[in-house]
């Protein structure tokens, strides 16, 4: 991308500081099984005020950030449907799921003073705002957090696929993927010491060579919105900041890896 932002920051000393950043706004996906830390189902709390923290860094900067969350931690739609549950009931409850999630982390993020507000793809108006773009839009420039919850509100969608909905929706500079792994390699580098890290990718590479990064739905709907995919380690302290800086330090679909300014 050779397009930046001059996005305004206040120092710790309360300068304003301007700063060329690749991204102006991003949306955020997270997994479900990212937040249940070290646990064998459900949410950690600790570890979700570690991710609020690295957002209101990020929100610092003046980027604003919306968010979709997996609800692996809780409940997984497809492993169920396999193992005989009917796949449209199987794909609600994993819909809910993400809402449980996407309260945990509102509350954690409201926790360290970051404002934020959810929206639900299926109407639940007791618990969170409905969906509605413009109010959506809306609290992104006000620089609330935003979290989409409860997929695309469809069965057979997937919560990729409702990121890169939602990130062409609210026309989202980048897709950023959080994931365990610093980005895409060409097999799994738990398994295999000798796995190659990639840099920049093209959708098509990432569909031909069905690599596993986001399902071919997301990356198709990214691809054909020209929305870059930026595959990165969240775990890591300060890495959302990195790349929202455009540190080199993940593996960038659709377009080029950023240098700093
Ligand atoms: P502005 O219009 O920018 O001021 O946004 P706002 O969200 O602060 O104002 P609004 O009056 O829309 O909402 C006030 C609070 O009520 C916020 O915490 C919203 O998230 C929440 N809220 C708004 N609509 C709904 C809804 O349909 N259901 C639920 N549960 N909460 C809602």
């Amino acid at each position: 991308m050779s397009e930046s932002f001059g996005l305004q920051s206040f120092s710790s000393i309360g300068m304003i500081i301007i700063m060329n950043l690749p991204y102006k706004r991003v949306l955020l996906k997270l997994s479900g099984e990212a937040i249940k830390g070290t646990r064998e189902y459900g949410i950690d709390p600790q570890f979700l005020v570690f991710l609020a923290q690295e957002i209101k860094s990020g929100l610092d900067l003046g980027v604003e950030i919306a968010i979709v969350i997996g609800g692996g931690n809780i409940f997984r739609g497809l492993a169920a449907s396999e193992n005989g549950m009917d796949r449209i009931a199987a794909d609600y409850t994993g819909m809910l799921a993400t809402v449980m999630n996407s309260l945990a982390l509102k509350d954690a993020l409201l926790k360290v003073d970051v404002d934020a507000r959810i929206q639900t793809a299926i109407d639940m108006k007791e618990i969170a705002e409905p969906f509605i773009l413009d109010k959506a839009r809306s609290h992104l420039v006000k620089g609330r957090v935003l979290i989409f919850a409860a997929g695309t509100g469809n069965p057979y969608f997937t919560t990729d696929t409702t990121a890169a909905l939602r990130a062409a929706e609210i026309e989202a500079n980048a897709l950023f993927k959080a994931t365990k792994v610093d980005g895409v390699y060409n097999s799994d580098p738990v398994l295999n010491r000798d796995a190659k890290k990639y840099d920049e990718l093209t959708y098509m590479d990432v569909l031909k060579d069905e690599l596993k990064v986001m399902d071919s739905t997301a990356v198709t709907l990214s691809k054909d919105n020209d929305i870059p995919i930026v595959v990165f380690d969240m775990n890591q302290p300060g890495n959302l900041v990195r790349i929202l800086k455009g540190d080199p330090i993940g593996t960038v679909i659709g377009g080029k890896q950023n240098v700093s300014v």
